[in-house]
């Protein structure tokens, strides 16, 4: 996008480093990408309870809620998929900027997306988890009924049935989705991830 020379961002005195002072935490985006089904909002949700209690700062921006609002204006088609991840890496970032540990539930099923994320959001910043669960797997658990109108062909482009998910390349941590509980996975995640967010 071409750069409006009218437009000059404002440096604010109060810095990022002296928000993460005040919480005691660096900002930080763990993103999660996944199936639909395969526990990425469930897991952050834990991640969030934990940190929580910890006494740490978190946010939570996932999939159905951003759609419901800021993002309602699209779908499922490729153009769309990158443009709600485009909007979604900026307010995570913005988020992260001020000191927040943005847990980030997005399917985000390909890695050109997941690149565009990674470049806005800047590498040092974010930490990406795979909620690895076999597609059978997140079928058969269908919490939201999505898969049965996916096959009878009710919904179109929808993830592992009509459009894709590429596995990521080298994500952070991988959580065997299948195997283990929220919770367990959620302990492993904080534990992994200590060093990274400790001041
Ligand atoms: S993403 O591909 O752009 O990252 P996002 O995580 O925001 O997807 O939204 C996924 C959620 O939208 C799913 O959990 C599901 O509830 C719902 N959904 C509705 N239609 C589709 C579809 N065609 N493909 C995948 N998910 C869909």
């Amino acid at each position: 996008m071409t750069k409006n020379p009218n437009i000059v961002p404002h440096n604010h005195h109060l810095t990022r480093s002296d928000r993460e002072q005040l919480l005691g935490q660096r900002g930080k985006v763990i993103w999660f990408t996944g199936l639909s089904g395969s526990g990425k909002s469930t897991i952050a949700g834990e991640v969030a309870r934990l940190w929580h209690n910890d006494e740490k700062y978190t946010a939570i921006l996932d999939g159905d809620n951003i759609r419901t609002g800021l993002n309602s204006d699209l779908g499922f088609t490729e153009n769309d998929r990158n443009e709600n991840l485009r909007r979604i890496a900026h307010v995570a970032h913005l988020m992260a900027e001020n000191g927040a540990l943005v847990l980030c539930a997005f399917i985000s099923p390909v890695n050109a997306d997941r690149d565009l994320i990674t470049r806005i959001i800047g590498r040092e910043n974010i930490l990406w988890v795979y909620v690895d669960c076999p597609l059978e797997v997140c079928e058969s658990r269908d919490p939201k009924g999505l898969y049965e109108k996916a096959r009878s062909g009710k919904i179109p482009h929808f993830t592992g049935i009509s459009a894709p998910f590429e596995a990521p390349i080298n994500p952070d941590f991988t959580a065997r989705a299948s195997e283990q509980t929220a919770e367990e996975i959620a302990k492993e995640i904080i534990a992994n991830f200590a060093p990274q967010i400790r001041l």
